[in-house]
């Protein structure tokens, strides 16, 4: 056995190892590794040779059975990671194909669709939008409103007060009017959407909790020629055109003189249906001229300055322009209400 001899056999196997399938490695470890394969024949036959070597060509064939061990696991492991990198490529999915199409799309909760809706409307007549925080103080819940305490309109209100009656959940969005007179100076044309809160029992038509939108144009020389106009122009877009809008006397403390405005039932056009209790106009809003007392609270000149402000639940109107019957249904997030809009 010469040290050729040896080399070649390793060669020869190293050969045949790195171009063998994975199946067929078992099969060249057993030929060259095994009981009777060609390295294990020869370390097993040293005891015909001499000393010297035995030395010699033990060390030889050692050498060549570790190269081929290794080579063998080389070979294994480069056939195995090709094999997993192969069934990963057949596998891969592409994550944006598979979220593509299972999920509905949401939409907007009916109130949040009527504030974008009435938003849009009031920014074409020249009003911005503001928002009010939902905690309010007694100033400009009421105060500032002409509304002073013992006042019996603050019974009306039934208020949700927090902190021992330091602070309370706004019962309308009038506070929002002090917000912004505060802030700024005439002209003013801003309306507040926002959530409001009463302390009442909550029935098919009263909610605790409920939205409003409040209007308020403040500048010298405003009249109540414009508050009409202002809202005939809303209701037309919002509503209908061509309905007719009609004001009574009514009363506010922050407004002076105050009405509540009506329109001609956009359903029967004013016949007289269901949904006006056939009367043929539906009750819509809360309005008047701004009360001298308001402006004296945000510090504005009433000798010198006019405005009008109006005020409306969402809700309400929204359940009057879709036939909604129960106010109910807003909050209970029941997806076969939600669906419709
Ligand atoms: N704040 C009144 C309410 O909640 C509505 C209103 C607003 C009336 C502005 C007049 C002017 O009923």
């Amino acid at each position: 056995m010469t040290m050729n001899n040896i080399e070649q056999i390793v060669s020869d196997a190293l050969s045949k190892i790195n171009s063998a399938a994975i199946a067929e490695l078992e099969a060249l470890k057993a030929e060259y590794l095994g009981k009777s394969g060609v390295i294990t024949q020869i370390l097993k036959s040293l005891s015909q040779y001499s000393i010297e070597e035995k030395k010699r060509i033990g060390a030889e064939a050692n050498k060549a059975k570790s190269g081929i061990e290794s080579a063998l696991e080389k070979r294994f492991a480069a056939l195995e990671k090709a094999r997993v990198d192969e069934k990963l490529a057949k596998e891969k999915i592409d994550f944006s194909q598979a979220f593509y199409f299972p999920f509905a799309k949401g939409s907007l909760h009916p109130v949040m669709q009527a504030i974008n809706d009435i938003s849009r409307i009031f920014k074409a007549l020249g009003f911005s939008v503001a928002e009010g925080p939902e905690i309010e103080t007694d100033w400009y819940n009421f105060e500032a409103l002409n509304i002073p305490a013992s006042h019996p309109a603050r019974d009306t209100q039934d208020t949700f007060y927090l902190d021992g009656m330091k602070n309370l959940l706004r019962t309308h969005t009038s506070p929002g009017q002090i917000h912004v007179m505060e802030k700024q100076k005439p002209p003013v044309k801003v309306i507040v959407p926002g959530r409001v809160y009463r302390n009442e029992a909550s029935d098919a038509s009263h909610s605790s909790i409920f939205h409003q939108v409040e209007g308020l144009a403040v500048d010298e020389n405003i009249t109540f020629a414009d508050l009409k106009s202002t809202l005939a122009s809303f209701v037309h877009q919002y509503f209908g055109s061509g309905l007719d809008i009609r004001f009574r006397p009514s009363h506010f403390q922050f407004t002076e003189p105050s009405a509540e405005m009506d329109m001609q039932c956009f359903f029967c056009k004013g016949k007289g249906c269901r949904v006006c209790k056939n009367s043929g106009w539906i009750e819509t809003l809360g309005c008047g001229m701004v009360h001298p007392n308001v402006f004296r609270s945000v510090k504005y000149d009433p000798e010198k300055y006019t405005g009008f402000a109006f005020g409306m639940g969402l809700e309400r109107i929204t359940m009057l322009k879709y036939g909604i019957d129960d106010i109910r249904l807003f909050y209970e997030n029941d997806l076969r209400f939600l669906k419709q809009f």
